[in-house]
């Protein structure tokens, strides 16, 4: 068998054959295909000459590096070193493979690959691309041909149309005490409209690790937001990183790199003008010491009422008691659709559109599922690998159609070692949280 291949599509499954056999002993077991396939993958394994040829930067990792890597590893931008050209790449080669690996980067935590929905706008890598990205490493990291044309930029969603926007008030210094700063900014509302969509510029994108922007539920949520604002000296309140610690829809989730989000077409948020919004910002120091930041969440906007309102449907495991001393306990509720459209739409018996999914727990998180069954059974958000710091809304690729009759079932896994009391629901950092949030619209 010769290689000369070359299609890159066939190309990358051939390095994604070659995987498992390479990379190698010591690492955890990979149920690629080549344990399938001996005739083709255990030749090819021996042939060592094979992948070297087969995986370069120009060729093979740039493109992979300007979609799923740069948007974040570049200049000015929040990922701690750029990635945009060989010299920048090539000493990272190894730590890239293993991160791409792991599924630590991108950060995208929902399972894409196919067996749990897929989702728009996805950074989930095929088992083909960490393949690619090991197969360079593992050749030493080889340029290639300089000659092949740089990747297109990446297209990033971008808003049109009316605008609305509102900053966090304020040239924000993080606390520099300790590396993540978690500020609740409580903010005069930009008004009464439908939000389609939304993008979150920062003013300094070194330090501005994420944001999640909530408006309380009603005047007296506020007025326990405005007393938390109160009492602390420096601009907002402490949010320890666990959200608001009042009663508030999620109005918009970002993590930079990915552009804007626009919400499903002829859907959109509705915000009140009479409330405040809450903006919850996530520092990260280290890229930017001594520096500050103004965050605006700009909003694509329609008039109040001409879209059919997007609802975020809460499912919880709220009354869990987690047994110290467990690397990885379970806990698991269902709950009815029907109560969680309570508050918009009580007893609401019809068919339910979701659109969209998210989840929430705290730091001892492990991972999360959640489903429904009854009409249809479905898993609706897998997330094998939790991770606190990388937070944010998932949009199926199709809506699915379920019924307010169905069941809900939201499972969390939490590492409980090293607490002495058992582990409970709380908005505490010592508390936990497993929580879903479901998009959905309302079929009559
Ligand atoms: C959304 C922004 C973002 C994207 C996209 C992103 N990174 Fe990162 N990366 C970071 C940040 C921030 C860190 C610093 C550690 C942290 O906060 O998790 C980091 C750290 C790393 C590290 C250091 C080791 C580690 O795991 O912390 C490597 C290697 C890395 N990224 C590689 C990549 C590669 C390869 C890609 C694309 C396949 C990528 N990153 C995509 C933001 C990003």
């Amino acid at each position: 068998m010769r290689f000369t291949v070359s299609s890159s599509a066939l190309r990358a499954l051939l390095l994604a054959l070659l995987a498992p056999a390479l990379f190698l002993a010591g690492c955890e077991p990979s149920a690629g295909p080549a344990a399938d396939d001996p005739d083709g993958a255990a030749d090819m394994a021996v042939d060592g000459a094979a992948p070297a040829a087969a995986a370069t930067w120009h060729g093979d990792v740039r493109p992979l590096v300007a979609r799923y890597c740069a948007g974040c590893h570049a200049d000015g931008e929040l990922g701690p070193f750029p990635l945009e050209t060989f010299e920048q790449a090539r000493p990272w080669a190894a730590p890239m493979a293993m991160a791409v690996r792991a599924r630590t980067m991108p950060p995208f935590l929902a399972d894409d690959s196919g067996h749990c929905q897929t989702f728009r706008d996805s950074s989930w890598l095929t088992d083909a691309q960490i393949a690619t990205f090991e197969a360079w490493a593992a050749a030493g990291a080889p340029e290639g041909d300089p000659s092949i044309p740089a990747p297109e930029p990446r297209a990033l969603p971008t808003l049109s149309g009316r605008i609305e926007q509102v900053d966090t008030g304020v040239d924000y210094l993080p606390d520099q005490s300790r590396p993540d700063d978690y500020r609740c900014f409580v903010v005069d509302s930009p008004g009464a409209f439908a939000a389609v969509g939304f993008d979150v510029v920062p003013s300094n994108p070194r330090i501005a690790h994420h944001l999640i922007a909530y408006q309380p539920i009603d005047e007296a949520a506020a007025a326990a937001a405005r007393a938390l604002d109160a009492e602390d000296d420096t601009p907002g309140y402490a949010c320890l990183g666990t959200g608001p610690q009042v009663d508030a829809y999620n109005i918009a989730g970002w993590a930079p790199g990915a552009g804007a989000t626009l919400f499903p077409a002829g859907t959109g948020v509705e915000l009140r003008d009479d409330l405040p919004l809450i903006l919850e910002m996530h520092y990260n120091t280290v890229g930017g010491p001594g520096e500050t930041d103004r965050t605006t969440l700009r909003f694509q906007a329609v008039d109040s009422g001409t879209v059919t309102p997007l609802l975020e449907l809460g499912v919880l495991d709220y009354d869990f008691e987690g047994p110290p001393g467990e690397p990885a306990w379970s806990t698991t509720d269902y709950m009815p659709v029907q109560w969680s459209i309570w508050d918009y739409a009580p007893d609401y018996q019809g068919r339910v559109l979701l659109h969209g999914v998210n989840g929430h727990m705290h730091t001892r998180g492990r991972s999360m599922r959640i489903g429904v069954s009854g009409s249809v059974d479905a898993c609706l958000l897998d997330m094998p690998r939790w991770d606190w710091n990388w937070q944010q809304s998932y949009w199926f690729e199709e809506p699915i159609e379920i019924d307010a009759d169905d069941l809900l079932d939201i499972t969390c896994v939490f590492d409980t070692r090293g607490i002495d009391a058992p582990l409970v629901w709380g908005d505490g950092t010592g508390d936990e949280m497993c929580l879903g949030g479901l998009y959905v619209t309302l079929i009559e």
